[in-house]
């Protein structure tokens, strides 16, 4: 270790443990579009900008998701900058941060929706997809679907195809549960008659909040090589990476890349976090996955120091994980490798904590869910 300090004290704020989840967002317009288990809430990124003790002009968030940092940053007038290694995820962010012209947006549903239906083949939908739709609704979305597609202007045409997704998602039979995808039947609406509910509130919803900065930059790209930004350019990061447990989740979108995205399916291995080669030992009492997790957070660290400005801070959002060998600490070795790799580790406060079990019976410790605030020294 390097650096003076030794310990890192950790602060117990578990009374704020629902503002780690989506949860809170259901209640805020734009946010609650595509409902993201693995996303946190508005509320966290109104805490992590009180943690950071200044008002930030720039914030990056290299694991954007469905693009709360991005949100929250336009609304308060901070330019932002987010990444995402997930196409589903850049286009949701993308379309939920784009400025529009509601007129136009209106105009288009109306087309959309006085076109009359016409049965489509579904002989390119796979048997996977088929298992989660009930037969009506999935002719609904891939006629639909094609509609959407022949719409030229690619900013109307992204609006509405996020709408398709986030409507076809509340009436599928998916139900995901870590990172594999289970069939729960259950009534659905007439999909018509939802999606066209569903895009209505969609436009209301830009009425509801009002932006102070431009449109983010949001790009498809990879949090460990942040070539695009120069050095010192960005005043804040806030953001909270896969979770080491989970790291494998976007196999639980395969449906909406599928239907919707087919041929932009990320290249898991080479793009996502923890799943790269594990080489050189960090530490023996570490198992292999997090070993690849952590030696890229170490790279994420790396590229989050260069693009800060000195004295700038980061906001880390992590969870711990949970293995049959014991619970390896998130906070605690993140907040290591920051030290070494030139941050002073400000705070840790665990604002949520799990029980972690082994063959889910044996009670083996608490696995903690903590944002990280680091600094650039
Ligand atoms: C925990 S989620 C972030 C959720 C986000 N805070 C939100 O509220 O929507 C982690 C995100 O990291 C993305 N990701 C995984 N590996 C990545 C990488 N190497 N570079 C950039 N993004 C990556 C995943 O696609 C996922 O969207």
């Amino acid at each position: 270790m390097t650096g003076s300090q030794s310990s890192f004290p950790i602060e117990e704020r578990y009374d704020l443990k629902l503002i780690t989840t989506f949860v809170l967002n259901k209640k805020y317009p734009i946010y609650n579009w595509f409902y993201f288990k693995e996303g946190f809430s508005r509320d966290f990124v109104e805490y992590a900008v009180n943690l950071l003790w200044y008002e930030p002009k720039v914030v990056l968030d290299p694991f954007v998701g469905v693009g709360t940092t991005l949100l929250y940053s336009r609304e308060k007038g901070y330019y932002s900058i987010g990444v995402d290694a997930s196409p589903l995820m850049v286009l949701i962010s993308k379309v939920k941060t784009r400025d529009y012209d509601a007129k136009l947006l209106k105009e288009e549903a109306q087309k959309l929706f006085k076109v009359k239906f016409r049965k489509p083949s579904l002989s390119s939908v796979s048997s996977f997809v088929k298992q989660f739709f009930n037969k009506y609704a999935l002719e609904d979305i891939v006629f639909f679907n094609e509609l959407i597609n022949s719409i030229e202007d690619e900013k109307i045409r992204n609006f509405f195809k996020v709408g398709l997704i986030c409507a076809s998602s509340k009436v599928s039979y998916a139900y995901r549960d870590g990172s594999v995808l289970r069939v729960v039947r259950k009534n659905t609406p007439p999909f018509r008659k939802f999606f066209k509910r569903f895009v209505g509130k969609m436009i209301k919803d830009l009425e509801k909040i009002k932006f102070l900065s431009s449109e983010p930059e949001v790009r498809l790209g990879d949090a460990r090589h942040l070539d695009f930004l120069e050095d010192s350019s960005v005043d804040a990061v806030i953001t909270s990476p896969p979770y080491l447990n989970k790291i494998e989740y976007t196999k639980v979108y395969r449906i909406e890349y599928e239907l919707f995205l087919r041929g932009e399916e990320p290249d898991l291995l080479r793009s996502f976090i923890g799943l790269s080669s594990i080489e050189e030992s960090y530490e023996p009492s570490i198992p292999p996955v997090a070993k690849a997790y952590f030696k890229d957070m170490r790279l994420v660290l790396k590229e989050v120091r260069r693009v800060l400005s000195e004295g700038k801070k980061a906001v880390f959002l992590l969870a711990g994980g949970v293995f049959p060998t014991g619970v390896v600490e998130s906070d605690l070795e993140l907040s290591k490798i920051a030290l070494e790799e030139g941050f002073k580790v400000e705070r840790i406060v665990a604002l949520n904590k799990r029980v972690a079990t082994r063959n889910r019976v044996e009670k083996i410790g608490w696995a903690r869910e903590s944002a990280v605030v680091i600094r650039k020294e």
